[in-house]
């Protein structure tokens, strides 16, 4: 898979060299490109940025770079090499397990991480017409540029490659992965030693009995999901609980 990031704090990204993502890369998995926004301005200043039209606080990311930006970006892979475009913004759609799922499907993603109060609407309008552009938010609160929703994004996908996490079977009882448990955040795990500051491990987990411990995990991860999240209860299909499951 290929992620180009296109960006003025090209020093944020540095975190795609360490952990999984940083491992990705060095195997060949991930074609990671970052790229410097002000190598397409043409002014002594290197300027991104204006004030908005209409008035009000802050500042808007200039179109014509970010239209340099993108058209050399995409002009540089294959002929027929279609990006998805993926814009970090407070006002997009929610990004989920679901969404990161289908991005991890795609071969070429481009992210458009901006600063102030965002890229001049033109831009997703030009090349909307073009490519699959998908403005993303990663949760309800506003910071103060778009790279940390990069690093959060690529992460979620990366480790979705096939190859990518060591063991195959690691996301499977992910919190938020498709199956049985599809509806309920993942329980809460133990290693040993099997007593810690007077703390012991649940019996059932060194019982032996698969059946009773996958009986555990489930009612461990309803009685979270109760507590943490009851809107995954809520929103989820009654049909996906068992009678078990409503006697917690
Ligand atoms: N840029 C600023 N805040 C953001 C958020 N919550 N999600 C995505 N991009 C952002």
């Amino acid at each position: 898979m290929r992620l180009d990031v296109i960006t003025i704090f090209p020093e944020y990204l540095e975190p795609l060299n360490v952990s999984l993502v940083g491992k990705a890369r060095a195997r060949g998995q991930l074609d990671v490109r970052v790229h410097d926004l002000r190598d397409w301005t043409h002014d002594r200043h290197n300027t991104v940025d204006d004030s908005p039209y209409g008035g009000g606080p802050g500042m808007v990311m200039k179109p014509e770079p970010w239209g340099e930006a993108l058209d050399a970006v995409i002009e540089s892979g294959a002929d027929d090499a279609r990006p998805t475009l993926v814009v970090p913004t407070p006002s997009g759609v929610p990004f989920t397990q679901q969404l990161a799922v289908e991005l991890s499907e795609r071969p070429w993603l481009v992210f458009t991480p901006a600063r102030y109060e965002g890229i001049d609407r033109r831009v997703m309008a030009e090349y909307g017409e073009r490519f699959d552009v998908r403005e993303v938010s990663i949760g309800d609160y506003v910071l103060a540029g778009g790279e940390a929703p990069v690093l959060v994004m690529v992460e979620a996908i990366a480790r979705l490659l096939p190859g990518v996490l060591g063991n195959a079977e690691s996301h499977r009882d992910d919190s938020f992965a498709p199956g049985a448990m599809a509806d309920l955040l993942e329980g809460p795990v133990y290693t040993k030693p099997p007593e810690w500051r007077g703390h012991g491990i649940p019996d059932v987990l060194i019982s032996g009995h698969h059946g009773k411990i996958a009986r555990w995990r489930r009612d461990e991860a309803f009685r979270r999901t109760t507590a943490n999240r009851p809107d995954l209860i809520e929103r989820a299909d009654p049909a996906s609980f068992d009678k078990k499951d409503r006697e917690i």
